[in-house]
């Protein structure tokens, strides 16, 4: 059985893709020093596979306790590496924070896998590296943009260190930029925890359609769109943890065509912020209290995924539509906010 070691196992895409990868056959091994998730994921994730996967709680800011674990654990085949903060207008505030966090923990893990002869890696990147693109659909040869914030930054920087480390030939890796995964598991026991007011869109959806909060703001109805409302990719959680696992056994089996390959994942539809509220409305019923605000700083007004790379190339295609993405968030939100364990 292949050992794949997951940073940021317990976090969202982390905790879906330990699911796919357990029922693919392969041993997961998770750091998470829990920074933006809860110890309970690992329960869920043996819930749902039937396999508990180790567990160790580690910070990759820490080369001591990096150092530590691959001393006590041999054979890891390969890494995904998703363990980073996430929060695009915290990284503004903050940009040192997101620094050390996303470029010193990753510059750690590297040089963990150097030393211990790992030299396969899955690298979480962001569709945000590309800006406002020139084109829509955006393809992967598409210029990288001087990033929008801190954050935007350090995924860039992820993606040159594993650039430069093909150059020298000491790795290889499988960099997927991801568009807006969303979305929960079919079973309601995994899905995204935002800790605090939540940022992003489909989460504050569904903490004001349970209660939690009075009322979403739409960031602005006056851009060049066709309801004025920004447009973005919307791909359901699952499909994006099963690309994971198609990228890993692309790595694993030698089939990537150079040392450091690039794909976007999205479904390639773009959907506008009215359209994911409208598809919120009609798959639950319910009547969503929201309503029209300022535009946000740093959005992009439109962006969605060429995908013909990640159909042709790497073999996967997105499945689950946005209804779909709809109720499962909506589904395991309720089931989380009747929980006691969200405390
Ligand atoms: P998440 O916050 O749910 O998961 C990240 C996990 O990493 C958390 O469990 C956190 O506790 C852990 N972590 C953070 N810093 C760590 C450290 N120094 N040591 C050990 N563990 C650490 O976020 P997510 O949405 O699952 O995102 C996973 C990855 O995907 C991130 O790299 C993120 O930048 C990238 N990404 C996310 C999105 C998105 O919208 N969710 C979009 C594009 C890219
Ligand atoms: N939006 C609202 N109201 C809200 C929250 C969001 O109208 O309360 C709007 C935003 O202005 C934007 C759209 O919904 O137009 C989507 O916003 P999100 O914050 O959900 O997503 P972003 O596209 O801004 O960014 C997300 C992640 C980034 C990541 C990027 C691309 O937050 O980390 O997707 O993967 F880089």
């Amino acid at each position: 059985m292949m050992k794949i070691l997951v940073t940021g196992g317990t976090g969202y895409i982390g905790s879906h893709t330990a699911v796919e990868l357990i029922n693919a056959g392969y041993e997961v091994i998770i750091i998470d020093n829990l920074s933006n998730s809860k110890e309970f994921f690992i329960d869920r994730i043996e819930m749902i596979t039937g396999t508990r996967p180790v567990f160790v709680n580690a910070d990759l800011r820490d080369m001591n306790e990096l150092n530590e674990f691959f001393k006590n654990t041999n054979g890891i085949d390969a890494v995904i590496h998703f363990a980073a903060f996430k929060a695009v207008g915290e990284s503004v505030k903050d940009p040192l924070l997101y620094y050390d966090n996303n470029i010193c923990g990753m510059t750690n893990l590297l040089k963990a896998m150097t030393a211990n002869k790992i030299d396969k890696i899955v690298y979480s990147s962001s569709c945000t590296v590309y800006g406002e693109a020139n084109k829509l659909p955006v393809d992967e040869n598409s210029p990288i943009k001087k990033a929008e914030s801190p954050y935007g930054f350090t995924k860039q920087v992820g993606e040159q260190m594993l650039f430069d480390i093909a150059a020298s030939k000491e790795m290889k890796s499988v960099i997927l930029r991801y568009f807006n995964p969303t979305g929960a598991h079919d079973s309601s026991l995994i899905g995204e925890l935002p800790i605090g007011v939540p940022n992003n869109l489909v989460p504050y959806i569904t903490q004001t359609a349970v209660g939690q909060r009075d009322m979403l703001t739409v960031n602005g109805n006056d851009y060049d769109t066709p309801d004025g409302t920004n447009i973005r990719d919307y791909i359901h959680v699952v499909d994006l943890a099963k690309a994971h696992v198609t990228a890993l056994s692309r790595i694993l089996s030698g089939k990537t065509e150079q040392d450091a390959e690039v794909f976007n994942l999205g479904t390639g539809n773009g959907n506008s912020v009215m359209e994911v509220i409208n598809a919120f409305e009609k798959v639950t019923g319910i009547k969503l209290n929201y309503r029209i605000g300022p535009r946000r700083e740093g959005d992009v007004i439109s962006i969605y995924s060429d995908t013909e790379k990640a159909n042709k190339v790497l073999g996967w295609e997105a499945k689950r539509d946005l209804a779909d993405m709809m109720l499962t968030s909506w589904n395991w939100q309720k089931a989380i906010s009747n929980s006691t364990n969200n405390n």
